[in-house]
């Protein structure tokens, strides 16, 4: 029993630490303060290095093990990679470089297939990285063997969610954005799996303009740390500790914070 209360005691000190190439991970972290009781969390927006989804395998790879370096010397026993691009490129590699580290990563929700038969369209938006890579091709042809979900990649859509998180909804924005998502209007879509962490930051206004449910990936990322901490008892995070490589400057941001930048999220989500 006390053996059992030192086990529960150890898992609540873990420390979770966070990184993608800017804000998008935000989605990702929104979900997990929602869920996981009080845990200190360090969260690194790789600004300095964005975006992921236009670099090379083996520059993600090195810029991901760079990253979490920096986590763990400041007390991460958890790590979150939350980022498709750098999951796809990096994840392994940083499993067997730290063997007794949990890595949580993320992919596109498509087992989506699998829980709501009646979709009746669907498809899959990534980066040109995540697109591209052996991971997302080959969960694809696993979950999705006679290819019902188209896939597209969106090379400026995460920049996009930047420009309009730091700036608002400038008119020249909103036309980028519908430029972006010209592709997907016309495939008469029931359903779109975003299958990138800054793309929910934006679900609303991508809802708006294909009329889509988007699907996300974020409350199955957060389930699985919750799993891998501890037990439901406890108060959620207030707040977390941030830092962009850019200032390389650790500033803590409330809770209020983040939700001030999930204004543009609220859509009708499937997950
Ligand atoms: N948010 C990231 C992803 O999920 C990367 C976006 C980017 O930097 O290109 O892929």
């Amino acid at each position: 029993m006390i053996s059992q209360q030192k086990t529960l005691m150890e898992k609540f000190k873990q420390k979770i630490g966070i990184f993608d190439s800017g804000i998008g991970g935000f989605s990702i972290l929104h979900e997990i303060m929602g869920k996981v009781p009080s845990v200190e969390i360090d969260y690194i927006s790789d600004d300095a290095f964005a975006p992921y989804g236009e670099k090379s395998d083996s520059e993600i790879i090195e810029r991901s093990s760079f990253i979490t370096e920096m986590l763990l010397n400041r007390g991460c026993s958890l790590i979150v990679v939350a980022c498709n691009s750098a999951t796809a490129a990096a994840i392994a590699g940083l499993r067997e470089e730290h063997e007794s580290i949990p890595f949580v990563g993320v992919e596109p929700y498509i087992n989506v297939l699998n829980h709501h038969p009646g979709i009746r369209k669907a498809a899959v938006i990534t980066t040109e990285l995540t697109g591209n890579s052996v991971k997302f091709n080959e969960l694809k042809k696993k979950i999705d063997p006679a290819s019902r979900i188209q896939h597209i990649s969106m090379p400026g859509l995460a920049a996009i969610v930047e420009d309009i998180l730091d700036s608002g909804l400038k008119e020249e924005y909103r036309i980028h954005l519908t430029r972006e998502l010209e592709p997907l209007k016309d495939l008469n879509l029931s359903h779109l799996i975003l299958g990138c962490t800054h793309y929910p930051l934006i679900a609303g206004l991508i809802q708006d303009e294909l009329n889509v449910v988007t699907v996300s990936p974020g409350p199955h990322v957060a389930n699985r740390v919750f799993d891998l901490l501890s037990s439901p008892q406890g108060n959620y995070c207030s707040n977390f500790s941030f830092m962009c490589t850019t200032t390389m400057r650790w500033e803590l941001r409330t809770r209020e914070y983040l939700n001030s930048l999930l204004k543009y999220s609220s859509a009708e989500q499937d997950s």
